[in-house]
């Protein structure tokens, strides 16, 4: 009897065990490395074009129109969602869920103790696969996420202020954590 009870507390222990083999994260780490760096490079190609056609004024209406769309576009082709996601948000529409911020948080610990940050993969209760990365500031995002009147000119302010109201991606100083990609595998 007390054999039986040590069988089905193993059986019950085994279903809900929803971890990953070391070989299976890395499987997922690479494809989440895959598709961000392709989001990334397919964002900055068009934000770089509109920059060239029309500085900010041109590049920030298009990225309130069309970034949502785009990484929509390429979660289609790769048969995954992809979300870009901050602590600091832009637009609302990028709200980080309960599990995202934690992640940003960790990044934020991390970072201010000098240790690397590394991509991450996990398992949700449902069973869902979940990639998370950092994003980091570089010089050219400064022009509409720096300081004002040092990187962001007024003018590029108004225009940002007139879109998102409730703009909190300002500010920041390259190699700062901007937010993450969160990535999740569907079934
Ligand atoms: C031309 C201005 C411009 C530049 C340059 C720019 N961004 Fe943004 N960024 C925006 C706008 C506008 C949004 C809101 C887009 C939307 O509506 O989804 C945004 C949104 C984001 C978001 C999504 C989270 C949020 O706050 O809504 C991330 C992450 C981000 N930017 C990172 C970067 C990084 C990293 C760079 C540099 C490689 C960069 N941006 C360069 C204008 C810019």
């Amino acid at each position: 009897m007390k054999n039986l009870l040590i069988l089905l507390v193993f059986l019950a222990m085994a279903a809900c065990d929803n971890s990953l083999s070391e070989k299976e994260k890395q499987e997922y780490a690479n494809k989440g490395n895959e598709i961000s760096q392709a989001s990334f490079k397919a964002l900055s190609e068009k934000l770089t074009e509109q920059m060239k056609l029309g500085g900010p004024a041109k590049a920030i209406p298009f990225c309130n129109v069309e970034a949502i769309p785009l990484t929509q576009q390429l979660s289609e082709e790769y048969k995954v969602t992809i979300k870009r996601t901050s602590d600091k948000l832009r637009n609302q529409e990028n709200k980080p869920s309960e599990r995202e911020l934690e992640i940003i948080n960790n990044f934020h610990k991390l970072i201010s103790g000098k240790k690397e940050i590394t991509p991450i993969v996990e398992v949700d209760s449902n069973n869902n696969k979940h990639y998370y990365a950092p994003i980091t500031v570089k010089a050219n995002c400064l022009a509409c996420h720096g300081e004002v009147d040092e990187f962001v000119s007024i003018k590029t302010d108004s225009i940002i202020k007139s879109l998102y109201p409730n703009d909190k991606a300002i500010g920041y100083n390259e190699g700062d954590l901007r937010g993450i990609w969160s990535i999740e595998f569907k079934k």
